[in-house]
């Protein structure tokens, strides 16, 4: 026999239960989104919704149980995440984009040469995951060659079905590339042309001190960077160092602890001048950057052995960089 769909109101407050008892901070918007999501239909016409048949209820349970007990990520289970401007497709095996990310791709966005100058500028985003940094770069230039290193292949799954989806949705298509961001001699045929290397690399120091659902979920192999956070980011700025152009730029996120250490890493490289440390919205150092020195050549690798690191010279910005 048929039964009478639910109140909304019932299923949201019971959902919301769970997930509080099961100590998630937001519980009553994951609440919200859980059931929206079930719905087909966004959060802000969630009350207006006729009701909540079994299946649909069923459903909401499920997914309540799957955050509140084994703490899958809300991202994975809904399979989509914000990321700036656009919303992809997540779940298992690719990490979920952050919003200090944002931060790093606004900086570069702010810095790139105007459009309709001479030739297209090229950007490189190097560990690329969902495709966050690349893809959101793309659909504020279109003018730009975007290209996007993943070596991981789960993650470049999700790499191949967002570029898919934004190209579908009018962006201009980005080129993918499986590949090692560690690799001195990865995208031979971009050496000494890139306008920005980017990278959101893994570049947390080794520890099981992290959020369940993050330390249970997320892949290791986009979250650690060995002992020190830098066993990714010290050869991906040799790389780097490679791929610039003269003029050309790099922007690298990393750790809130190795904020000097990556601004070190990139300017005893050699290749780059002026390197900066940038803070997150928290006021968290998060990210390096740094402009490519006028009076070394591309390709010029560590050259800067005998520098003595006490020379090392970063100008700390406080607060966020937009
Ligand atoms: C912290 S995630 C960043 C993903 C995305 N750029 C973002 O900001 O959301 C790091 C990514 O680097 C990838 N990765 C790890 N080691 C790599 C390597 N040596 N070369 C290329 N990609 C790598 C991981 O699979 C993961 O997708």
């Amino acid at each position: 026999m048929a039964t009478h769909p639910a109140p909304v109101a019932g299923v949201l407050r019971t959902a919301a239960a769970a997930l509080a008892r099961a100590g998630i901070e937001s519980a009553r918007a994951e609440a919200r989104l859980i059931c929206a999501h079930v719905l087909g239909v966004d959060r802000s016409r969630l009350m207006s919704a006729d009701g909540i048949d079994d299946a649909a209820v069923a459903e909401v349970e499920r997914i309540t149980a799957a955050r509140a007990e084994e703490k899958v990520p809300l991202q994975y289970l809904l399979g989509r995440a914000p990321s700036g401007r656009l919303d992809l497709a997540v779940g298992p095996g690719v990490f979920i984009p952050r919003p200090e990310t944002e931060l790093l791709v606004q900086w570069v966005l702010d810095r790139l040469p105007e459009p309709g100058g001479a030739g297209r500028p090229v950007i490189v985003d190097l560990c690329a995951g969902s495709g966050a940094i690349a893809l959101e770069i793309a659909h504020a230039r279109p003018d730009a060659d975007v290209h996007a290193v993943e070596l991981h292949d789960a993650a470049l799954e999700w790499l191949h079905r967002n570029a898919e989806e934004r190209a579908a949705a009018g962006d201009t298509p980005i080129e993918i590339h499986h590949g090692d961001a560690t690799d001195p001699g990865l995208l031979p045929g971009l050496r000494g042309r890139v306008t920005a290397v980017v990278s959101n690399p893994p570049y947390i120091p080794v520890t099981d001190d992290l959020p369940a659902d993050v330390l249970g979920h997320e892949p290791a192999t986009a979250l650690f960077g060995g002992t020190d956070g830098l066993v990714v980011v010290v050869p991906l700025v040799d790389l780097a160092a490679s791929l610039v152009a003269p003029g050309g730029f790099l922007a690298v996120e990393h750790d809130d602890t190795t904020g000097a250490d990556v601004a070190a890493v990139v300017k005893r490289q050699g290749r780059f001048g002026t390197v900066e440390q940038h803070t997150d919205l928290a006021g968290r150092p998060r990210f390096v950057t740094a402009t490519t020195r006028d009076d070394v050549d591309t390709g010029a690798r560590g050259g800067d052995d005998d520098r003595d690191d006490d020379e090392v010279d970063t100008t700390v910005q406080k607060g966020n960089t937009r």
